[in-house]
């Protein structure tokens, strides 16, 4: 089952456009990463897909549902959402109240408390800071508050962007090991954005290469990374440690 499909989706600011011509089918369980230089696109195109911006040009389906004209909530409950870069906790409320965040769409209160004790099973880091106000969270458990955040919403497609950004090489394994393991308990599809490529060729996962909007590769992480061409369009640019 496709859980996402992009076709030929375009995204501007005014003048300048973002995104350009964007085509990929996304199946349900599977790992992409979108990788590319800053600039690329990558945020552009996940707020795109989460109806956070409108697309200038193109089609774009969650779960078989075309999401034109629709806001993020309702991207939310056909089954996308989005961690987005920087992570957007809310640190003047507590760790508690930033996971209800997620699944304040949400009315099965019995599945809300199911999945807050599944949330706090799997990243145990949070349970002792719940009441604590999010802010004072080191950049890791943030980043972990974030995906916590998502999972409440019970959507089984989650967007990533940038999770590595300023967290240690250590941080960041940490972060994967989590990621990898709810993808396999929930059956999450996980589009992840990074800088560099590395982590997708780590993971064996497919890669779309982004680079001024455009794609540039796309295929298994690691057939990319075994062609020599690649070294140009790949390495031409300093990657953050993803
Ligand atoms: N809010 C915005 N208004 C105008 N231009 C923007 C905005 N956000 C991003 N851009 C531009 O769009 C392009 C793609 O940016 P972005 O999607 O953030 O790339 P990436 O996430 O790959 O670093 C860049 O040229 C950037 O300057
Ligand atoms: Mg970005």
């Amino acid at each position: 089952m496709t859980m996402l499909s992009l076709d030929d989706v375009s995204v501007s600011y005014g003048p300048l456009t973002a995104v350009r011509n964007v085509s990929l089918d996304i199946g349900r369980g599977e790992i992409v990463f979108l990788a590319g230089p800053n600039g690329a696109g990558k945020s552009t195109l996940m707020r795109a897909i989460a109806g956070v911006l409108a697309p200038s040009q193109g089609k774009i389906t969650v779960a078989g549902k075309s999401t034109a004209g629709m806001r993020s909530e309702a991207v939310v409950r056909l089954g996308f959402t989005l961690v987005p870069e920087g992570r957007e906790i809310f640190g003047s409320l507590s760790v508690a109240e930033n996971l209800s965040i997620g699944a304040y769409l949400r009315r099965d209160r019995a599945g809300i408390e199911e999945d807050m004790d599944f949330v706090l099973s799997e990243l145990p880091a949070l349970k002792p800071r719940l009441r604590d106000a999010a802010g004072l969270l080191s950049g890791g458990q943030q980043q972990m508050l974030a995906i916590g955040r998502a999972l409440m919403t019970r959507a089984p497609m989650i967007a990533i962007d940038e999770p590595s950004l300023g967290l240690a090489p250590k941080l960041i394994d940490q972060v994967y090991d989590i990621l990898l393991a709810l993808r396999e308990k929930r059956d999450l599809t996980l589009l992840i954005a990074e800088q560099s490529f590395m982590r997708a060729v780590e993971v064996d996962a497919r890669l779309v290469m982004l680079r001024s909007g455009h794609v540039v590769r796309a295929g298994r992480a690691r057939d990319l990374a075994a062609e020599r061409s690649l070294e140009g369009s790949f390495f031409g640019f300093e990657g953050a440690a993803a």
